[in-house]
């Protein structure tokens, strides 16, 4: 047996020797961030080894850390296994950070119809809760007018809680955190490989409600409304968070046929999902549309109205899952593709996510100098997603990357000198300095390739499926709070979306939310949206059969 002793929390356990870091720290309740869930990919579960340690820990597999971050004493938790005792220092986490979460939405106007209502009876003094038209709880008094409601965004990274009063039909507070599900693994696969553990189950399940409860505490507290004074929660999400979340095991979702458990459009019982609400509330799932088209899309359905649309409309939720739905010609189309972690900066040498020292904006002056702008303000420490598209969109258009995504070379005369000083060779490969401790390897440009070309690829099935050429889209809305944080430019110029539609991006922010709000507040738009799912058409990109050749198309810059 070896103990090994963690800081700054100063918790020891002890394990058998061969352990790895990362298993020790999790027994010993120390949260390592592991997005890739040990599977030693994404390089970001590093941590600091005193040098009398290094010696008392094997590798296994290809470690992801650079020269530097080994010659400083860091290994990746998931690969060092200890053979001795150690002492392991734990760099500060993401979710300390604070981050940057797009929380709003495009708000849409519903009738105020909700599902919870409120009558009092003054010949008994009490006010009488009703679920539809079941009664759910009796209040003491006329309590007609607080009248509450949450709705909760799912997703992959991060949750977003809004507290909303039934009402008067307007959101009172809402609150923001990571998921905490994506300290443990980062993408939908990771997470549903992580439930095939019954341990793994119920820490991806425990542990984001415990964070939801929380972030209804806050908003409770905000606003001063009491907890008990809300009777509904609806969740908002992609169909694996939202299995998930109703701790039911996602397995069906990865393997053939893909068939969800849950089909949603349905009501739970709060105490029995373990949302602390008021006694006898209930919890709203949304209707999804497959196992890849969740709930947060139907949601962004109903915040835009795609299906009021009479022109050709593309809808196309950016994250870590591109989800996307297009209406052309009286009929709608859906799918999605799996973009990766890249826009989430995983995978990415120096990729962050969306916290203070993030590179948020770049661009190149007329000079040749960089303009970059961080969060906060701040030394840049690394990129977020939308600086990562900056950056790239950047050096694809000053020649830097050439079409294949590989980097030219820095003798290129086209260059311009003050580009090219920045493109230098480490460790024999060439990387380029954004600043002097902040470069982007081949390696990153490659994931940054793969994401936009797994989306785009998406679109093009889309369009085809649908019979409509990009020049003939009226609209393209970009929704999530990823989107949100991206420029119209940058994703044409990347060639994540088709040239042609360039002037006709919308940007409409956290829909999965104010669909949500749209639900919570009219209960006809559940029934609207329960119908629709049974038209839309989802195309499985899976079955398309030259799906590679078109992917390889898309990776161009
Ligand atoms: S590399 Fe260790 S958790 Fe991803």
């Amino acid at each position: 047996m070896v103990t090994i002793h963690f800081l700054p929390a100063n918790r020891s356990v002890t394990v058998p020797r061969g352990t790895t870091i990362l298993a020790a720290a999790r027994l010993a309740g120390v949260t390592i961030d592991s997005p890739c869930n040990g599977a030693v990919v994404c390089g970001k579960c590093a941590v600091h080894l005193a040098q009398d340690s290094l010696h008392r820990i094997e590798q296994k597999g290809e470690h992801q850390l650079s020269k530097r971050q080994q010659l400083a004493g860091f290994v990746l938790a998931c690969a060092a296994e200890a053979i001795g005792d150690i002492v392991v220092d734990v760099p500060e986490g993401p979710s300390e950070l604070k981050l940057n979460i797009t929380s709003h939405g495009e708000s849409v106007a519903v009738a105020l119809l909700p599902h919870i209502t409120k009558v009092y009876q003054p010949e008994r003094d009490v006010t009488t809760v009703y679920g539809g038209s079941t009664p759910l709880a009796e209040e003491e008094g006329d309590s007609s007018e607080e009248s509450f409601g949450v709705v909760v965004d799912i997703g992959t990274t991060t949750l977003v809680v809004s507290l909303v009063d039934l009402a008067l039909g307007v959101e009172v507070a809402s609150a923001s955190a990571l998921n905490p599900q994506s300290r443990h693994a980062q993408d939908v696969l990771s997470r549903i490989r992580m439930a095939a553990d019954e341990h793994g189950m119920a820490e991806l399940h425990d542990s984001v409600i415990a964070e939801i409860n929380r972030l209804i505490s806050e908003v409770s507290n905000e606003a001063g409304v009491r907890r008990e004074r809300i009777y509904e929660v609806v969740l908002s999400g992609n169909t694996c968070m939202l299995h998930l979340a109703a701790g039911v095991n996602p397995a069906s979702l990865g393997k053939y046929p893909y068939t969800p458990t849950l089909r949603c459009g349905s009501f739970l019982d709060a105490a029995q999902f373990g949302i602390a609400i008021a006694w006898g509330g209930l919890v709203y799932l949304p209707p999804i549309i497959s196992a890849y088209v969740g709930a947060d899309i139907t949601a962004g359905l109903q915040a835009v109205r795609l299906h009021d649309e009479r022109d050709s409309v593309l809808f196309v939720d950016i994250g870590t899952n591109g989800e996307m739905a297009l209406c052309h010609g009286g009929r709608l189309f859906a799918t999605s593709t799996a973009a990766g972690p890249a826009f989430e900066g995983m995978n990415i040498s120096f990729g962050m996510r969306a916290g203070e020292g993030a590179i948020e904006r770049f661009s190149f002056l007329r000079d040749g100098a960089a303009k970059i702008q961080t969060i906060g303000k701040t030394e840049a420490v690394g990129i977020c997603g939308s600086g990562l598209m900056d950056v790239v969109a950047a050096l694809v258009s000053h020649g830097v990357i050439g079409k294949n995504g590989k980097f030219v070379s820095p003798e290129n005369p086209e260059l311009e000198p003050a580009i090219a000083r920045r493109l230098v060779p480490q460790d024999g490969k060439l990387v380029f300095h954004l600043t002097d401790t902040v470069w982007l390897t081949q390696k990153d440009v490659r994931q940054v390739q793969l994401a936009k070309g797994a989306i785009r690829a998406g679109v093009e099935f889309l369009l085809r499926e649908a019979g409509v050429e990009a020049a003939s889209l009226a609209k393209v809305l970009i929704a999530g709070s990823f989107g949100f944080h991206l420029t119209a430019s940058s994703l044409t110029t990347i060639g994540l979306l088709p040239p042609e539609i360039a002037g006709n991006i919308e940007f409409v922010g956290n829909t999965a939310k104010s669909g949500g709000e749209a639900f919570l507040l009219n209960r006809d738009s559940r029934r609207e949206m329960a119908h629709l799912v049974t038209e839309i058409e989802v195309v499985e990109l899976a079955n398309c059969p030259d799906f590679d050749k078109v992917f390889v198309k898309c990776l161009s810059f």
